[in-house]
């Protein structure tokens, strides 16, 4: 079984973006830490990163019948994009909206996410660690007995 890790836009500068505030971490050691996560759950890892919102809702729809669970920070377009919102309600699989930053402590256009109202759930401000708690929650889910 996989789970797929989507990225949005400008986290392929993670490490180099604002590091005051998004933290030194880069993008290829969050991938590492879910590799390491996802092999633990007993998962494949399926982990994109894109600056494009089509191309964002391309990564979407190619994992939509596969993925047993969405793991996605849409970064910028959490709150901006209606499209990628669409996409992500056609999904059945658990889908955890994720952001490095508590993003309600931060500017108020920040405040909204199109994306929360059709995801199962919404970590923020963990930094790197929620991708795994997400990660970790989609396990849960498909094998609630494992609890
Ligand atoms: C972010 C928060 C967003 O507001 C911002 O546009 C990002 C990253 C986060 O991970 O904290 O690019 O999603």
């Amino acid at each position: 079984p996989t789970i797929a890790v989507l990225n949005g836009p400008n986290l392929n500068l993670l490490g180099r973006r604002e590091p005051a505030l998004y933290g030194t971490a880069t993008l290829a050691d969050l991938e590492k830490l879910c590799d390491r996560t996802a092999i633990e759950l007993g998962y494949d890892l399926d982990f994109r990163q894109t600056n494009h919102e089509g191309t964002l809702v391309d990564h979407i729809h190619d994992v939509r019948d596969r993925a047993r669970g969405i793991v996605i920070n849409a970064a910028a377009y959490t709150h901006t994009s209606v499209a990628v919102r669409d996409a992500l309600a056609t999904v059945a699989a658990p889908v955890i909206e994720v952001h490095l930053t508590n993003v309600h402590t931060r500017e108020p256009f920040r405040h909204v996410s199109y994306i929360a109202a059709v995801a199962t759930g919404v970590v923020a401000g963990f930094g790197p660690a929620g991708y795994e708690y997400a990660l970790r929650h989609v396990a849960t889910l498909n094998s609630p007995e494992a609890l």
